[in-house]
């Protein structure tokens, strides 16, 4: 993980109107993202992905930095049926950043 978290705390607030971390973190509209980085694909507890994420899951098992920054950048693109509403991030710098952050909460 070569980005940086600090920057990413910023990035991260794109996804705040749908996601949570840190401690008592809820799932919202998307699931809470604590410890996503190694984390099964579409496995966290109590919350109902979409086939296409659950699809992509028997081939992409656990979020790697690199999976996680290929469906960054293009949610759809990379998780076909994916209800993640969300354009993606265009910049690498950014999808770097917002990782090493997420890699931050265990
Ligand atoms: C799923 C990250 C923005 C809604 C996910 C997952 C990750 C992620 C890693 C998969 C989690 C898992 O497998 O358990 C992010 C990041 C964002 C962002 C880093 C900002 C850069 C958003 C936004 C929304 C959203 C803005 C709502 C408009 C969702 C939903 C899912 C999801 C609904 C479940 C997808 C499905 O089941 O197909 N997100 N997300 N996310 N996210 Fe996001």
């Amino acid at each position: 993980i070569t980005g940086d978290a600090e920057a990413g705390e910023k990035v991260f607030r794109k996804c705040m109107a749908c996601h949570a971390v840190g401690e008592d973190a809820q799932n919202k509209v998307g699931p809470v993202l604590n410890g996503v980085v190694g984390r099964e694909v579409a496995a966290y507890e109590g919350f109902q992905y979409s086939d296409g994420l659950t699809e992509k899951a028997a081939e992409a098992e656990t979020w790697t930095p690199e999976h996680l920054a290929a469906f960054l950048e293009n949610p759809r693109d990379w998780a076909p049926g994916t209800k993640m509403s969300f354009a993606g991030l265009r910049k690498e710098e950014e999808r770097d950043n917002v990782i090493a952050y997420l890699a931050t909460f265990e």
